[in-house]
């Protein structure tokens, strides 16, 4: 079984890239499905519907969210779809589901959401206290995007949760680590990284976000309309053990 995870595709630059590359993406690593997190993909914060069919339409069998998950009023529109699968542990909404079950082959996997708390506003509780629901869930595969901004709880994560799922994949930082292993079966990387305007910063206007450094200006955070850079994982599951075996980064530079 192989999954591919594409990470936070940003705005219009990082749908064009995913458009661009998925499925030759997915013909070269004879990927099964395919998780793309899409919290980003409207004008750099959120998912609309029309987006999200669009992402879709382009080959993903799940997409998942992160911090900004409810940041266009019509993701409750399609919050409820079974091929979304947003936060668990966001105080704002607790509408839509934070994990749900797939049917891969002769296999299910689970994937889930869960939100880091360093740095980040209206997470409760915490992604360790949260992420118990998911290892008490049935499943042969589980795997958890950790949209987190902390290198250090991510990995405590990991650590902590590394003999209950197959794979824990960060996103949210948008910069992708080099760290990516198998720990007692589970795949990790701290950050996959993002699919979205590679001159930019972090997606945003380099120009905009540099005057709110330096001029310590008011600014909007838009987004960069540079050519995009596509991040992912391709992850590799033993059929007999459900364990992870093989993680591999991948990053296509425009
Ligand atoms: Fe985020």
């Amino acid at each position: 079984m192989k999954i591919l995870f594409v990470g936070d595709i940003v705005s219009r630059p990082g749908r064009r890239v995913l458009e661009k590359h998925l499925k030759s993406l997915q013909k070269k690593h004879d990927i099964d499905f395919t998780i793309v997190n899409a919290e980003n993909a409207a004008h750099g914060k959120g998912l609309t519907p029309k987006i999200f069919n669009q992402i879709i339409g382009f080959g993903a069998d799940v997409i998942t969210l992160g911090n900004h998950a409810y940041a266009k009023e019509e993701i409750f529109e399609i919050i409820n779809d079974e091929k979304i699968v947003r936060p668990i542990n966001l105080t704002t909404s607790k509408m839509g589901k934070g994990y749900r079950l797939f049917k891969v082959l002769d296999k299910t996997i689970l994937v889930g959401n869960v939100c880091g708390e360093a740095f980040m506003h209206n997470v409760d509780p915490d992604p360790f206290i949260a992420s118990l629901e998911f290892v008490n869930a049935k499943a042969d595969i589980k795997i958890m995007d950790l949209h987190g901004e902390a290198t250090a709880e991510k990995v405590a994560y990991m650590h902590y949760f590394k003999n209950d799922f197959t794979a824990i994949l960060g996103t949210h930082t948008h910069v992708q680590t080099a760290d990516e292993d198998i720990f007692n079966g589970c795949a990790y990387i701290s950050d996959v990284g993002m699919s979205g305007p590679y001159e930019s910063v972090i997606g945003r206007d380099i120009d905009e976000v540099i005057s709110r450094f330096v001029g310590n200006e008011q600014t909007y955070y838009t987004v960069s309309k540079n050519e995009a850079v596509l991040c992912a994982v391709v992850i590799e599951i033993d059929e007999k053990t459900n364990r992870a075996s093989k993680i591999e980064r991948i990053q296509i530079r425009p």
